[in-house]
Order: structure tokens, then C-alpha cells, then sequence
């Protein structure tokens, strides 16, 4: 005969109950503190946080941040503003007390300082001497080639926070793995077969060899364009479908450097189309993606082959379908904030560097690593 409880159910029923709420806790709790990697995709929309819990907090979040490292950003890049909780709701990182309140400058762990909001005369630098404990860390994300040599700043920076995965802190939205193979990617309707979108072709110095390229290939295919050098700029709503609906896209990098691959490669990657890639070699690419995700120019003696191939592809579904196979082991991230969206991770990605990372680190020469 079960013994029977105060509440009158079954000591036995409630012991069932108890182990169901338990183990809902775990997955909960699971996927709340699970890392960037074991994150399922999703879209992630910026300022309306959905879940009840964000509502919930407002900007007097001292009492749970007592003891994260302060990280402080001098200035916005670009000056695009956006939610500091955002680094939690997109990408899950959360181990720093992140601010641009300039007050707690004397209490912060570290400072993000925007490249290219330094001036000349550098006094638009945070101030000297800094906090004894305090690193101080270099955001760039362009190249060498569109970056400007500021004298004076050369051993400011403990930490550089770059593209280059030999940064202090190296920014990048890589692939997911799938931990069970998905079979359920479909790809995309399709009716166009090359577009190319271009928002800044003249203010850039390097773009010489993609322009060239660009010239040549469409003697033998039509490219459809879009973006502010050419048709307009596309709203960030239109950005993501437009690339879907092609079957090629030109990942043409505006200037060529080792681990210089940028989100014109990552966008058609999670949009579910085929990147034509322009930068560097094959071989810096096959470390950020599958080799059968792409098609790289150089893998064509000239844009007139590449032109044959893409045409042949379009013809062959079976052989074009191939380009997607990865999609079976691999997940890629869509950052949907498209203006400036790279800013976001970045100072993300350094949020969760410092809290990682305590010890002390001298400053080093920063030209002397980025422009060799
Ligand atoms: C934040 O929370 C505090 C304490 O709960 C409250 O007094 C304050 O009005 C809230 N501020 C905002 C902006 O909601
Ligand atoms: C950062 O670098 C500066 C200059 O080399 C140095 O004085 C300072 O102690 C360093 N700080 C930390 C916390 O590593």
C-alpha cells in the first residue's frame, strides 16, 4: 500500500514529480550557461528581449556585477550604439561588467579604445597614467591596408582585438558544429545566379584586384548588383534574403591579407549561398570553413573558366547541391544586426576575454605585429 503525502498525492507520484522538475532545471540550466559553440541558431533580435527575465533587469545591475572585471568603452565605433546586455541575449557572455560610463574609468579592468576614433594628436585617448592593474586594448578590424599609421601609439596597448587569429584577442563568428548531423537544410529558392553586393568601392585603396577580377568575369556572366556603389544600399531586412536568393555570391574581400576574411564570406555561408571567395589563399579559408563550401578563384585559371564552371553548376542541380553538404556536420550564424554588426561581437569577444584572463600583460608594439 503507497503512503500518501500532506497534499494527499502518492509519496510515490510526488517522488516522480520532483525528479520531472529536477531534471527540467538541468536542461534549463544547461542551456542558459552552455558556451558560444553549443549554442542552437537562432535570430536574434536586438532590443526586444522576449523572455520575461531581461524585462525583469535595468541599468542598476551593480549588485550582480560585483565581482566582474569592469571593461569600459571609450568611445562607440562608428558610433553605433547598442544594447550592452546584448552580448548575453546574442552570443551568451555576460562575465564582464561592460559600460561606457567614462566615471568608472579609474575602477576599470580594462579599456576598449576604437582605433579610429583616435586622433592625431592623440588626446582623444583615454587619460594617463592609467590604473596600475588597468590593460588597455586596441579595437581594429580593418586591414592593413585601410589603416592609418597614428604615430605615438605604438606601446599603449596590453591586448590587440583584430580579425588576425594571432591577436591578443582574435574576433571572428565561427561555424557550430552540429552534435547530431541535420538532414533537414533545404536550400534556399533561387533566381539569380551571381550577385555581389558593394557598399564602398572608392574610399578603399586596396580594391584594385577585386574590381579588375570583377570587370573580366562579367564579360562572361551576368552579376547582378547591389549595395550603395551601385544600386542603392540594401535595408538591413533585405540584406540576408537577397544573397539567399542568388546561387553565387562574390565574397570579394577588399583588400588581400592573411585571415582577412570578413563577413562577405559569412553572410552567404548562413544565407545558404555558395561564396565565390577573392583574398587570401585557399588554404587561410579551409581553417575557417569546409573546403566544399566554397570555390575560390584561385582555383580557375582565369574569371573566364570561373565563368564556365558557375554556368555549368547552374545547369547540374546534383553538383551544385554538393556545395551544401557540410551543412550536415556544420551551422553557421546569421549576426543580423548588419550595421556594424562586427562591433558587436568584438566588443562582445573582449567582455568575455577579460574575464578570462587576469594576469598581467606588458604592452607590446602594435605596428610592429600588424603591419608585418
Ligand atoms: C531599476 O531598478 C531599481 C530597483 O529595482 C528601480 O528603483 C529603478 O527605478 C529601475 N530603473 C529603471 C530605469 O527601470
Ligand atoms: C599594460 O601595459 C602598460 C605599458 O606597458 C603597463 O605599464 C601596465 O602595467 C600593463 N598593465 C597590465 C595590467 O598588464
Amino acid at each position: 500500500m503507497s503512503s500518501t503525502s500532506l497534499t494527499g498525492i502518492p509519496v510515490g507520484r510526488l517522488t516522480g514529480l520532483v525528479a520531472i522538475a529536477a531534471l527540467v532545471s538541468l536542461i534549463l540550466l544547461y542551456f542558459w550557461t552552455s558556451p558560444l559553440t553549443s549554442c542552437p541558431p537562432r535570430l536574434p533580435q536586438l532590443k526586444q528581449h522576449s523572455d520575461g527575465h531581461h524585462e525583469e533587469m535595468n541599468n542598476s545591475i551593480a549588485d550582480e556585477t560585483v565581482e566582474k572585471p569592469v571593461l569600459l568603452l571609450w568611445v562607440w565605433p562608428e558610433n553605433y550604439r547598442f544594447d550592452l546586455k546584448d552580448c548575453k541575449t546574442l552570443y551568451n557572455i555576460d562575465g564582464c561588467h561592460l559600460t561606457d560610463d567614462r566615471a568608472l574609468y579609474s575602477s576599470s579592468d580594462a579599456v576598449l579604445v576604437f582605433h579610429r576614433a583616435i586622433s592625431w594628436d592623440l588626446s582623444t585617448l583615454p587619460p594617463s597614467p592609467r590604473p596600475p592593474f588597468q590593460k588597455w586594448i586596441w579595437l581594429h578590424l580593418e586591414s592593413p591596408t585601410n589603416t592609418q599609421k597614428i604615430p605615438g601609439i605604438e606601446n599603449l596597448f596590453n591586448l590587440t582585438l583584430s580579425y588576425r587569429e594571432d591577436a591578443d584577442i582574435p574576433v571572428r563568428l565561427r561555424l557550430t558544429s552540429n552534435k547530431t548531423p541535420n538532414e533537414d537544410f533545404t536550400i534556399p529558392k533561387k533566381d539569380k545566379l551571381v550577385c555581389w553586393i558593394v557598399s564602398n568601392n572608392a574610399a578603399h585603396t586596396g580594391v584594385g584586384k577585386r574590381n579588375t577580377y570583377y570587370n573580366e568575369l562579367k564579360k562572361y556572366i551576368t552579376v547582378h548588383m547591389f549595395g550603395s556603389a551601385y544600386a542603392g544600399r540594401l535595408s538591413d531586412e533585405d540584406y540576408y534574403p537577397t544573397i539567399a536568393s542568388c546561387k553565387f555570391y562574390l565574397s570579394f574581400e577588399n583588400s588581400i591579407h592573411k585571415d582577412y576574411i570578413t563577413e562577405k564570406f559569412n553572410g552567404p555561408l548562413s544565407a545558404g549561398t555558395v561564396p565565390v571567395v577573392l583574398g587570401p589563399p585557399r588554404k587561410n579559408y579551409e581553417r575557417f570553413a569546409p573546403r566544399d563550401a566554397f570555390i575560390h578563384v584561385d582555383d580557375f585559371p582565369d574569371a573566364k573558366s570561373l565563368a564556365e564552371y558557375l554556368t555549368q553548376l547552374d545547369r547540374d542541380e546534383d553538383a551544385y547541391r554538393r556545395y551544401f553538404n557540410w551543412r550536415r556536420h556544420f551551422s553557421a550564424r546569421p549576426h543580423l544586426i548588419l550595421q556594424n554588426q562586427e562591433f558587436v561581437l568584438a566588443i562582445c569577444t573582449a567582455c568575455d576575454h577579460v574575464a578570462r584572463h587576469k594576469e598581467y600583460q606588458e604592452a607590446h608594439d602594435i605596428y610592429e605585429w600588424f603591419f608585418n
